[in-house]
């Protein structure tokens, strides 16, 4: 996801935007650009790739003397991954950074190609230079222009601009995007997080929504909608590998914490109007496939087996999931007319490569859905839908798997249009769902206190059942390999009507059974499945938006009008619970025991 860096100040800032950048590499990003104004002349340099490309452009620029800089990280989102597209994006003698999105650009930008401004990217983000030039043509000052413009824009942004109309200034503002200023004597700093000024400023200011206004002459000047504001600086932390998780212990716990507002960036550009639409994907790759069949390993795995349901059910289109390891020796029968899904965070996972080349080999059409750009199975897929996840550091996954379920939710829909299978008003539902799911993500202070006091609970015992029917039992899977990869404790996830046909056998007090009781699914049977056990005093920790009397532990859930919106908040419970119940015993959340991120042997 995109980063920003800026500076002002006498030190050579080539140097300090790329060293800059560097630091938010890790949020993930396809191309970057820097734009320098030195002695009333701007420079600007952009690549499309990795930072090293940007750093051979500028190998022989120097920035010597007083100047002012600005520079970014971009993630795609409006336009392909080009060097038009990269920040900053220029005026006529203005330059801009920006991260979020502009909601009402398409208004914004018809109102200026109206008055004879040529556009020249696909992004959202040019349109705000040019409303600043715009302005400031009609005699404005430059910072009533870009007062002006600030106000003009809707949605979420952080943003810098620099002017040779103003040479000596950044004009800054932010609403809904995380942005922070930087101090050091007459050395003013500006960045997306804190890290890429670490080491460089001692003091920082982190803007409010809302606040915006120009850094000169070595301090910042400060409004918001109310005037001229006072502000008080605060020292900078020294340690960079704490900065980076944002005042989280751990890096999962801060990936948790993400997942709502990374399920925009999943979403975004995809939901149309009453419709889904992939840029990545054409309605002919999909003509003549009659079923598909998905491979993938652990988390990814579980999020493919939701999937299934989804689209048999929306899609009626038969879907068979394989754990790649198995799949791979089985000798298995493909048909050219199986769509071959692949699902990866990292892109890079042996076995679900070597898959993906049986099934080209064989000649099925390919399509991945992967979190990393350029990964082996992306450049291996005919196609690829890139879930948005932004990089993922904690070692179990929780956020890869939230965006992964979202596209292959996405994805389910899309087929289902294709194929003519779903009804307006059961269309209109599934979205209106998907819009609402970043909400189910949230996790409230209240509910995180709650599940830190009963994970006390949980500490011992022989063993954990997750039990879910339908969705919620990949989700159950899910939840079980979650609490094992960071609790140590052994966990089964397993489907609830199965109970009885052998594991009930275990069941006595010291027998922890996580339910997951949806109102919207088979709720009548899922309660007399965990009736029965109930019956046999097993511990019973249920999730439901509906109480539960037989329940030693209750957590009630808020979103319950839809499946998938129960799903992701049940989701999220179950990550927290992992997360807890892992902090509790001591261990090292975000590098568990025996497991590696990528898991790239056989
Ligand atoms: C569990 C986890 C693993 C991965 C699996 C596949 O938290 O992260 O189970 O899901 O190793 O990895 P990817 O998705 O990178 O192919």
């Amino acid at each position: 996801m995109c980063g920003i860096v800026g500076y002002v100040g006498l030190k050579e800032k080539k140097e300090i935007l790329l060293d800059g950048l560097k630091e938010l590499e890790y949020r993930g990003y396809d191309s970057a650009g820097i734009a320098v104004i030195e002695n009333k002349k701007l420079s600007n340099f952009k690549a499309v790739g990795k930072l090293e490309n940007l750093a051979l452009k500028t190998k022989n620029y120097l920035s010597s003397g007083f100047g002012v800089a600005i520079g970014h990280t971009r993630w795609a989102t409006h336009g392909k991954p080009t060097e038009l597209n990269a920040h900053p994006h220029l005026g006529e003698k203005s330059f801009v950074v920006h991260n979020g999105i502009i909601e009402n650009y398409q208004e914004l930008k018809r109102k200026l190609q109206g008055s004879g401004v040529t556009f020249v990217s696909q992004t959202d983000t040019e349109t705000i230079v040019h409303l600043f030039e715009y302005y400031q043509k009609q005699n404005m000052q430059p910072f009533e222009a870009f007062e002006k413009t600030v106000d003009e824009l809707e949605g979420a942004y952080a943003t810098l601009l620099i002017s040779e109309v103003e040479p000596d200034t950044i004009f800054f503002a932010k609403n809904g995007s995380p942005m922070l200023v930087g101090f050091d004597d007459k050395d003013i700093y500006f960045a997306s997080s804190d890290t890429p000024i670490i080491g460089k400023a001692k003091e920082v200011y982190y803007l409010n929504d809302g606040e915006y206004g120009y850094a000169k002459d070595g301090n910042i000047k400060l409004y918001d909608k109310n005037g001229e504001k006072t502000f008080t600086k605060q020292p900078l932390s020294k340690d960079k590998f704490t900065a980076q998780k944002d005042g989280y212990r751990f890096f999962m716990e801060k990936e948790i914490y993400e997942q709502s507002r990374v399920m925009s960036e999943t979403m975004m550009g995809r939901i149309n109007g009453n419709s889904i639409h992939f840029e990545e994907l054409d309605q002919e790759f999909l003509n003549g496939i009659d079923s598909i069949k998905i491979c993938a390993c652990g988390t990814s795995y579980h999020s493919a087996l939701a999937s299934s349901y989804l689209f048999e059910r929306l899609a009626r289109i038969p879907c068979v999931v394989e754990i790649a390891s198995e799949f791979r020796y089985k000798e298995p029968l493909l048909d050219k007319n199986t769509l071959f899904i692949t699902i990866s965070q990292s892109g890079e996972t042996a076995d679900t490569l070597e898959a993906l080349k049986m099934a080209k080999r064989a000649g099925l059409k390919s399509l991945s859905i992967c979190n990393v750009d350029n990964s082996s199975i992306v450049r291996e897929s005919d196609k690829t839908i890139l879930t948005r996840a932004g990089i993922e550091k904690g070692v179990a996954s929780t956020k890869a798997f939230a965006t992964q379920t979202m596209v292959l939710w996405m994805l389910s829909i899309y087929m289902a249009i294709h194929r003519k299978t779903i009804s307006q008003d059961v269309l209109t539902g599934e979205i209106n769902a998907m819009i609402h799911t970043p909400k189910a993500l949230l996790v409230n202070d209240e509910l995180h206190t709650k599940i830190h006091r009963l994970s006390k609970r949980y500490l011992h015992g022989h063993g954990f059942f997750f039990i879910g029917r339908d969705i919620f039992y990949p989700l159950a899977l899910e939840g079980a390999l979650k609490l094992k990869e960071i609790s140590y404790l052994h966990a089964e996830g397993y489907p609830a009507g199965e109970m009885k046909h052998g594991p009930i056998a275990l069941a006595d007090s010291h027998l922890f059974t996580v339910a997951l009781m949806p109102r919207t699914m088979h709720y009548e049977k899922i309660k007399s499945n965990v009736e029965e056990l109930s019956a046999r005093d097993a511990t019973i920790l249920a999730i439901s938006p509906m109480p539960f009397d037989l329940a030693d532990d209750f957590i009630q859930t808020r979103y319950d009008s839809h499946p998938m919106l129960e799903f992701f908040e049940m989701m999220v419970i179950t990550q927290i619970l992992a997360l807890e119940i892992s902090i509790r015993l001591g261990n090292d959340v975000d590098m568990p025991r025996n497991l590696a991120k990528s898991v790239t042997v056989e």
